[in-house]
C-alpha cells in the first residue's frame, strides 16, 4: 500500500529512504553545531495562536502578491544549489509545480539545470539567485542569461561570500555526481528509485558554470574554480553594480539586522529575505523569525517588501511570518524532500500540504483573508517584541 504523507515530515523521511546519503545530508544539515539550523524551526513553535469561535469561515484566500505578481499563497520556493542531485532534473520539476500551483520558483546559481533549460520547460518567468563571483564578466553573463531568459526578479545572496562548515559534506566527500568509492556505491545500490531516474539525463553537472566559463569543462575544473570565485570583498557597490546591470527587480537575501536593512532600502533593492540560509552559514545566528521584528521596525514603512525564510516546515509558520510583518516566506527543505521523495509530484504535496495547514489555521484563528493577518491573532508573551 503507498504510504499516506500527511506532512512535511513524512515527505522528509520518504526523502532520506530514497536519496543518496551524500545529498540527502546536504540538505537536512546546517553549520558546525547545528544550533541555529535546529533553533529556526524550534522558535516557530514558540510562537501560540488566538482560537477564534463562531466566526464566519467560508470564502477564504491566501492570495497576494509578491513583489508585484501574483501568487496563490505568500511562499516561493527558495533557491537551492544541487536541486538536480536530490532528483534527476531537480530543478525543472520543482519549477514546474511551482508553476502549476502558482507561486514563484527561484533557480540558484549553483543548480544542475541551467538557466535556458529550466526557461525551455516552464512559461511562467521564475526569479533567478545569483551569487557574486570574482569574475566579473561571467557575473554579467550571468545577469544577461537571466534577462534572456525573462526572469523576473534577481535574488542577489549576500551572506555566502565564505563558506560555513558543514561537518556531514566533508565527511561524505560530497560531489557531483558521487564519487564511485565503495562506500558510495554500497549506498547508490540501496537506492534504485533515484538511479534509475539519473540513468535517465544528461544533466549532472552546474549547468549554469559548465562550459560557460573558459577552462571549466569538468567536475575537477569546475571545483577548484568555484572555491576561489566566491568573493569575500563583497560590498554595496556590487550591488550597487549589479542592480545597474540588471535594470529589473531585484531582492537582497540574508538580511538579519536592522542596519543592513536600511542599507538595502537605500541600494533600492525591492525586497529583501530574512535569512541565516537555513542555518548553514553563521552558526549561533538567531532564529530568523525572532531576527524578523526588528527589522519590521526598522523598515517596515518604507517601500521595500519583507520576505523571510528558513525554518519554515508548515502552513502554521506561514501565518506566523505572515503575523509577524512578513509579506512573504521562502521555502527550501520543505519543497527538497518533496523532490527527493517524490519528484514533481513531491513538490506539489508539499505546496498542497502548506497551502492547506496554512489555510485551515488562519481560519481557526477566525481570519478569511491573508491581508487579514497580524499580530492580533498571536498570543502576546509567545513571540518576541521589538
Ligand atoms: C541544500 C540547500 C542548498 C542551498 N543552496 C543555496 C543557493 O545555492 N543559493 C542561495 O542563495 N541559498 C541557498 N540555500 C539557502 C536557501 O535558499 C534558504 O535560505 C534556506 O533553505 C531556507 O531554510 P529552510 O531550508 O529551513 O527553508 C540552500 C539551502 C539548502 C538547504
Amino acid at each position: 500500500m503507498a504510504p499516506v504523507i500527511t506532512c512535511i515530515e513524512d515527505l522528509r523521511k520518504m526523502a532520506k529512504r530514497r536519496v543518496p546519503r551524500m545529498f540527502y545530508d546536504y540538505a537536512d544539515s546546517g553549520s558546525w553545531t547545528e544550533s541555529t539550523y535546529r533553533s529556526n524551526e524550534a522558535a516557530f513553535q514558540k510562537i501560540k495562536f488566538h482560537q477564534r469561535v463562531a466566526v464566519n469561515m467560508e470564502n477564504r484566500s491566501l492570495e497576494t502578491t509578491m513583489i508585484g505578481e501574483k501568487v496563490h499563497m505568500p511562499v516561493a520556493i527558495a533557491p537551492t544549489g544541487l536541486t538536480g542531485m536530490q532528483h534527476a532534473d531537480g530543478e525543472i520539476l520543482a519549477a514546474r509545480a511551482a508553476e502549476k500551483f502558482g507561486v514563484p520558483f527561484t533557480l540558484s546559481t549553483m543548480s544542475i539545470c541551467s538557466i535556458e533549460d529550466v526557461a525551455e520547460h516552464t512559461s511562467r518567468p521564475f526569479w533567478f539567485q545569483l551569487y557574486v563571483m570574482k569574475d566579473k564578466p561571467f557575473v554579467e553573463k550571468l545577469i544577461n542569461r537571466a534577462k534572456a531568459a525573462r526572469c523576473s526578479a534577481l535574488v542577489i545572496t549576500l551572506d555566502l561570500q565564505i563558506l560555513g562548515q558543514r561537518h556531514k559534506d566533508l565527511k561524505n566527500g560530497l560531489s557531483s555526481p558521487p564519487k564511485p568509492t565503495p562506500r558510495n556505491l554500497m549506498n547508490l545500490a540501496t537506492k534504485p528509485y533515484w538511479c534509475w531516474n539519473m540513468l535517465h539525463t544528461k544533466r549532472r553537472y552546474f549547468g549554469n558554470i559548465v562550459g560557460h566559463v573558459t577552462g571549466v569543462d569538468d567536475m575537477s575544473s569546475l571545483s577548484s574554480w568555484t572555491s576561489q570565485q566566491f568573493d569575500p570583498a563583497l560590498s554595496w557597490d556590487d550591488v550597487a553594480w549589479i542592480k545597474d546591470k540588471w535594470g529589473g527587480k531585484i531582492i537582497l537575501k540574508g538580511i538579519m539586522e536592522p542596519e543592513d536593512a536600511r542599507l538595502a532600502v537605500k541600494s533600492g533593492a525591492d525586497a529583501l529575505i530574512v535569512s541565516n540560509h537555513g542555518g548553514r552559514q553563521l552558526d549561533g545566528a538567531l532564529p530568523t523569525i525572532e531576527a524578523l521584528p526588528s527589522i519590521v521596525d526598522a523598515v517596515g514603512n518604507d517601500n521595500i517588501e519583507i520576505f523571510l525564510d528558513s525554518g519554515v516546515r508548515s502552513g502554521q509558520d506561514v501565518i506566523r511570518a505572515v503575523a509577524m510583518g512578513a509579506r512573504g516566506v521562502f521555502i527550501g527543505r520543505a519543497f527538497l524532500y518533496g523532490l527527493g521523495a517524490m519528484g514533481e509530484a513531491g513538490v506539489t504535496k508539499a505546496l498542497e500540504i502548506i497551502y492547506n495547514e496554512a489555510d485551515i489555521t488562519m481560519a481557526f484563528c477566525g481570519l478569511r483573508n491573508i491581508k487579514d493577518v497580524n499580530r492580533n491573532i498571536l498570543v502576546p508573551g509567545t513571540y518576541l517584541v521589538v
